[in-house]
């Protein structure tokens, strides 16, 4: 099966904003405990955070990581992860059934930060407290010493202000599963006067609004409109989550599940143009999407405790879904369609990092593991930054579930001009049969391939774990050249490739 594609140095999308491969870490299972933070732990910093887990985090290059929740953050006590550790209270947390110690919390997850060389993005409670709270936790951040907030802060180890930029008004406030679940036009007043406070104390805070936490909720997408029109000149993102399941076990509807995201990321940007023009505004909001992952493997084993039949527990696996070869494919078209939609969407989040629904896995006391989605994101994240190109594909597709006519080949390419080189991210979704792939390399004059990384397995299943780290691995591929103005090479069936192209 043969799959053309022209790429041509001036047809571009958007330069693509590095925060598309943020990340998110919550107070969740053991995201965090025996997650990151292990102090017994024989890698354990003097901070109590694990170093062989911040070295895989580190490699990652991430620009934000996105913390504390989530849907815990919606009655979640800042001021109780603050202050001498042995002091601060141990609490239930409503969203996930169990209990936090609060042993991290804002100060060690900022010292955490540092170590693994990524910023803070930080979510506001605004589920079961309001504008006050608000105010006073990002004035306890990034506010100056010789007032309350800053002085305290002080007092606590941090004299200098730990300047956060990015702020969510909440968390998935469209959700009845959410601690002070609101209508869109209780949530969207409420958002307005917390985003006018936060900017009468500094202009230059960016503010992430609540979009729909997946595109099936019933009030989407007015919500989106009803929120941008309460919030519109004052906030500068729409936050979307979208998570991905085979819950049929059919890996080609499976597969053409970007197409829905794609969908959905149409469809809030036409929103937020319908709000720019009713507004008569100038100004451009875009979208954070903040939480996206493939997420159903571990549902059945998380009854249990989300059902409370297990008390309290703290830091319970929870979450812990093992990625497949098949989530791989998954995880590369989602990354493909970010950067085919970078012009509006200028951060993404993976949710999450560590142990819960996580390229990364942890054993209490023993290793950490790369998960088979490590190796996308990482791609991704290392090779994805600098200008989007739009293609021009031609390629046979199938009918699925959410889309007649779905490509085999899915592919991105970012023109990276500080190295002058061009990497292609590419998925075969087709189950048997290899795709010719021919690129047409307009305007970028002579090139040769100077990586070529392979995805693939004959089990779709397979899944890197504890005993078996490596089942799921990139290898080096073979067979992709440049001649003249034309890369060939052969994508096997059901395969990730990561081609990168050297323009002299
Ligand atoms: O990432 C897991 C959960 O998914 C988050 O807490 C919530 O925001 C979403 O529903």
């Amino acid at each position: 099966m043969k799959a053309t594609v022209t790429a041509h140095r001036d047809f571009t999308i958007s330069d693509i904003d590095d925060r598309l491969y943020s990340a998110f870490l919550e107070h969740l299972g053991r995201a965090i405990y025996t997650g990151i933070h292990e102090p017994g732990h024989p890698t354990a910093d003097k901070n109590g955070m694990r170093g062989d887990v911040a070295q895989l985090v580190r490699d990652l290059k991430i620009p934000y990581v996105r913390y504390p929740g989530g849907n815990f953050v919606s009655a979640y006590n800042w001021e109780d992860g603050v202050g001498p550790v042995a002091d601060r209270p141990t609490r239930l947390d409503l969203a996930w059934h169990t209990s936090d110690s609060n042993a991290v919390g804002v100060h060690e997850f900022a010292a955490w930060c540092e170590t693994v060389g990524t910023q803070m993005m930080l979510a506001i409670n605004l589920g079961s407290r309001g504008l006050d709270e608000a105010r006073n936790f990002v004035e306890y951040v990034n506010g100056p010493t010789g007032s309350y907030w800053g002085d305290l802060r002080k007092k606590n180890g941090h004299a200098d202000p730990f300047d956060v930029k990015l702020w969510c008004l909440g968390n998935e406030m469209d959700g009845p599963w959410q601690v002070g679940h609101k209508t869109a036009d209780e949530y969207g007043r409420l958002a307005s006067e917390t985003a006018k406070a936060l900017r009468a104390f500094d202009k230059s805070l960016e503010l992430i609004v609540c979009g729909s936490s997946n595109s099936d909720m019933p009030t989407y997408p007015e919500w989106e409109r009803t929120v941008l029109e309460h919030t519109y000149e004052s906030v500068d993102y729409i936050s979307l989550h979208m998570y991905f399941a085979n819950r049929s076990n059919h890996t080609a509807n499976y597969l053409a599940l970007n197409h829905k995201l794609d969908n959905y990321i149409g469809a809030v940007a036409s929103t937020i143009d319908f709000v720019q023009a009713k507004k008569r505004s100038k100004k451009k909001v875009t979208i954070s999407f903040d939480e996206w992952n493939v997420w159903y493997h571990s549902n059945a084993a998380d009854r249990e405790v989300l059902d409370g039949h297990g008390g309290w527990p703290h830091a319970p696996r929870l979450l812990e879904d093992a990625y497949n070869f098949e989530d791989v494919l998954q995880v590369g078209c989602i990354l493909n369609t970010f950067i085919r939609r970078s012009d509006v969407v200028r951060i993404a989040c993976i949710a999450q990092l560590v142990n819960v629904i996580a390229p990364i896995m942890t054993e209490p006391n023993g290793p950490a593991w790369k998960q088979t989605t490590y190796y996308p994101y990482y791609f991704a994240s290392i090779f994805g930054r600098g200008t989007a190109l739009q293609l021009g594909v031609t390629c046979p597709g199938y009918d699925a579930d959410v889309a007649d006519n779905v490509p085999y080949l899915d592919i991105s390419a970012v023109h990276d001009k500080t190295t002058n080189t061009i990497a292609f991210f590419a998925v075969n979704r087709h189950a048997t049969d290899a795709l010719e792939l021919s690129i047409d390399l307009k305007g970028f004059g002579k090139a040769r391939v100077i990586d070529h990384q392979v995805m693939t397995h004959s089990n779709l299943k397979v899944v890197n774990s504890l005993s078996e780290q490596n089942a799921v691995v990139p290898k080096a591929g073979s067979g992709v050249t440049v001649d003249g103005d034309t890369l060939t090479g052969k994508l096997p069936a059901y395969s990730y490739q990561m081609i990168r192209v050297q323009l002299s």
